[in-house]
């Protein structure tokens, strides 16, 4: 039986919601399978630019760095949105980002099978089901780069061109070998089938990408590699998203694809992630959703998300398969049983809930 540390960030907008009833939901699983959480919850985000004046303040990065996982709901919203660039409640995630040394960012963009009428792409291009890994590099290229302002010299006729602004992407081998074998490692308990999304006919930063990849797959001789341009896979990705399995990619890449690949599973209320680093250190666990400003504390917000957030800290920090299925599984049985919050209400015969009673709900399935 054990016992683990968890570092909570709640953070603003719909995060505080989301993320007290997990820690509800948490309770239950350590009451059922005989574990203790112990929850400490830290600012960050806008939260803490209000009560503290910046986004991540040296306490909660210390505290999170001593956890055995952080949880956090999401950061931001219009009301921070003036301050400037690197004042700015994102600046809070980043930082925990690069603090806690979280390279791999695991998103799993997953159609389930209770929600297909949630898909918005046509039957006929989903008949194999959605169950995408997008492993997105966390902690390098262009969200890290070197940037700034500088003169921006002239046009060929001598025009002058005025400022410039600049950010760089650049990576490493050894950035790319590490992101690059955990896909590998993912791919080897899934479908066996990489794709390598970067623009490698333009950037000589992708061009390193596949040098690596090449080399690391002669280790993972089962597993099959592909390589795509990213403009094509993003097109491949509303034509044939049942063909994809794990796509390893850039930061900003990944980014923008893992949006996308969310809105085809038509429930961005439904994404959890994970973030990770080295063996042993803490990783963190969010939902994908941000802050949703418009719904704040309302009781409207889907917490499923954020619950399937914990199944994954469960499973990839404290090697609990049993339990995060135990979470997964209550999940799949509240959603079979009909009940949606609304974001995932596409029909009128179910019965809707707020986030209180569908937490209620998972609870009950846990028990
Ligand atoms: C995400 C978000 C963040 C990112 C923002 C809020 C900094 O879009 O987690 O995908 O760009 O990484
Ligand atoms: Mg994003």
């Amino acid at each position: 039986m054990g016992s683990y540390n968890i570092a909570v960030i709640p953070g603003d907008g719909i995060g505080p919601e989301v993320i007290n009833g997990t820690c509800d939901v948490l309770e239950a699983v350590a009451d059922k399978f005989g574990h203790t959480f112990r929850f400490e919850e830290l600012l960050a985000g806008g939260s803490a630019i209000d009560t503290v004046g910046e986004p991540l303040p040296a306490a909660t990065l210390s505290a999170c760095r001593r956890s055995d996982a952080v949880l956090l709901g999401a950061v931001g919203g219009p009301k921070w949105d003036d301050l400037p660039g690197n004042q700015r409640p994102e600046q809070a995630l980043l930082g925990l980002r690069a603090g806690l040394g979280l390279y791999a960012n695991l998103r799993p963009a997953v159609l389930h099978r209770q929600l297909s009428e949630a898909c918005p792409l046509k039957d006929k291009f989903v008949t194999d089901g959605i169950d995408i890994m997008i492993v997105r590099e966390l902690t390098g290229g262009i969200y890290f780069g070197d940037r700034g302002r500088r003169a921006g010299g002239s046009f060929p006729d001598g025009s002058p061109k005025g400022q410039e602004a600049y950010d760089t992407e650049a990576y490493s081998e050894a950035e790319i070998e590490r992101i690059v074998r955990v896909g590998f490692d993912l791919a080897m308990g899934r479908r066996k089938k990489v794709v390598c999304v970067d623009k490698a006919n333009i950037l000589e930063s992708s061009r390193l990408w596949r040098e690596v990849v090449g080399r690391i797959s002669t280790e993972f001789t089962e597993v099959s590699v592909e390589y795509l341009y990213v403009d094509n896979a993003s097109m491949q990705l509303v034509r044939h998203p049942g063909s994809f399995d794990v796509m390893i990619t850039s930061n900003m890449f990944g980014d923008i694809l893992s949006d996308e690949a969310g809105m085809i599973t038509g429930s961005i209320g439904m994404l959890p992630s994970a973030s990770l680093g080295a063996p042993g250190k803490p990783g963190m666990y969010e939902p994908v959703h941000g802050t949703a400003p418009d719904i704040a504390g309302m009781d409207k917000a889907n917490p499923l998300a954020a619950i399937l957030s914990a199944a994954m800290m469960l499973r990839w920090s404290f090697h609990l398969a049993k339990e995060a299925d135990a979470i997964e599984n209550a999940v799949a049985k509240v959603l079979s049983d009909g009940y949606r919050t609304v974001d995932i209400a596409y029909a009128d015969n179910f019965t809707i809930l707020g986030t209180k009673e569908m937490t209620a709900k998972v609870i009950e399935a846990i028990a």
